[in-house]
Order: C-alpha cells, then sequence, then structure tokens
C-alpha cells in the first residue's frame, strides 16, 4: 500500500493556501456536481469536489497537484462538512496527493498480475531517472508512487501518470514514454504493445470465438 501522510500544517503552508478559493472554471464545475444529488445529500459531492479542488492546485503549480490542509478545509466549508469528514475521504483514496507532487505523477502498479510481467523492471527503470517514493526530481518533472493494482492486468505491467495509463511496459517502452511526455508531446496512453488496440487477447483468439463477428449468447451453451 502507498505511504500516505498528510503534509505537515505549517505557517508556510497557511501563507502559501490559506486564502485558496475555487476560481470561476472549477466553482462552475463543482456547483454541477453537487446539482448532481439529491436534495440534502450534497455532501456526497464530496469526492468530485477534492478532484477538482487538486486538478486547480496542479493548474497553479504546473504540477499534477495536490491537497494541502487548507483546501482541504476549503471544500468542507464548501459542502458545510465538518473538516474531519472531507479529510477522512482524502487520506483514504490515493487519487489524491497529500503532499507536492511533480508536473508528472508515475504511479507503478507493483501488485502480483504486474509484478510477475516485470514491475520490478519498470519499477527499476523509474529509479535510473531519480524518481523515488515521497521526493520530486530536480527538474520538478517527476514523483513516484508504487500502487496497487489499477485495473489493468490484462496488459500488464503498467503505469498511471496523471490522467492515463501506459500498458503492456518493457523498461525501453516506459523510457520512450517518459522522454515524449518530458519533452512536451502527448505519447499514446494504452496499450504500448506494438500491434494491440486495447486488450483484447495479445495473441490468436483463444475463446469466445463467436463473438468476433456478432454478440453471440453463449448462456444455452453452458
Ligand atoms: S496487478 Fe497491476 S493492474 Fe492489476
Amino acid at each position: 500500500m502507498a505511504a500516505r501522510k498528510i503534509a505537515p500544517d505549517t505557517p508556510e503552508l497557511r501563507a502559501r493556501w490559506g486564502n485558496f478559493a475555487f476560481d470561476a472554471d472549477t466553482k462552475a464545475k463543482a456547483d454541477t456536481a453537487i446539482k448532481r444529488y439529491p436534495e440534502g445529500r450534497q455532501k456526497s459531492a464530496v469526492m468530485p469536489l477534492l478532484d477538482l479542488a487538486q486538478r486547480q492546485v496542479g493548474r497553479e503549480t504546473d504540477t499534477q497537484g495536490w491537497l494541502p490542509l487548507p483546501v482541504i478545509e476549503y471544500v468542507a466549508e464548501y459542502l458545510d462538512v465538518p473538516v474531519i469528514r472531507v479529510l477522512e475521504v482524502a487520506t483514504f483514496y490515493t487519487m489524491y496527493n497529500l503532499e507536492p507532487v511533480g508536473k508528472f505523477h508515475v504511479q507503478v502498479c507493483g501488485t502480483t498480475p504486474c509484478m510477475l510481467r516485470g514491475s520490478d523492471d519498470i519499477i527499476a527503470a523509474c529509479k535510473k531517472r531519480g524518481m523515488k517514493p515521497g521526493h520530486i526530481s530536480d527538474d520538478g518533472l517527476w514523483s513516484f508512487t508504487e500502487v496497487e493494482c489499477m485495473g489493468n492486468c490484462a496488459t500488464a505491467p503498467m503505469v498511471q501518470i496523471n490522467d492515463d495509463n501506459y500498458e503492456d511496459l518493457t523498461p525501453e517502452r516506459l523510457d520512450k514514454v517518459l522522454e515524449a511526455l518530458a519533452a512536451g508531446e502527448t505519447p499514446k496512453a494504452g496499450t504500448q504493445e506494438p500491434g494491440r488496440h486495447t486488450s483484447e487477447p495479445a495473441n490468436a483468439l483463444s475463446s469466445l470465438k463467436d463473438m468476433v463477428t456478432e454478440n453471440h449468447d453463449y448462456r444455452g451453451e453452458w
């Protein structure tokens, strides 16, 4: 499990983030999210609001974004809930960064299917670039977290970088992705296996062959 600790509440943190408020774009999106919930249930919007807040912090810092304590307090006030209710959500889900991160947050899956398909080599490739847990690279580009399964086991090993997943990785393929990001390009997300489109079988089809041409109903054959 990724190490989760919230950034210390310091005078510097308060000075930088104490006046945080949603900008017009974030506010419009936050209010739309709140309206999706029935009357009296508006506090259920805590997850989208935390995500929007993190993205705004990201825009303001040219990073993936994170959640300083004053920002968490702002979200609590916006939803009129106790800060602890927002804090417990923010600290539970690894999609929320509790400490500053780099422009690109490289989250490497190290769970069993990815591990069996070479995630140790992917982690080593990250370390070669100076990435290590809880650290932002000197150029401000990279931060690194090892995380649990992100649901791409069929195209393991994989990493998530900001909003995109990169799958079927080798150290060389990861290097290409990182080089492209560092150069300001947008590398193709998803599988990096030549000829593979998504998570279809990498080789010849071995099951569900009748589904190739039509939506075949197998239930009577079970
Ligand atoms: S084990 Fe890595 S995505 Fe599932």
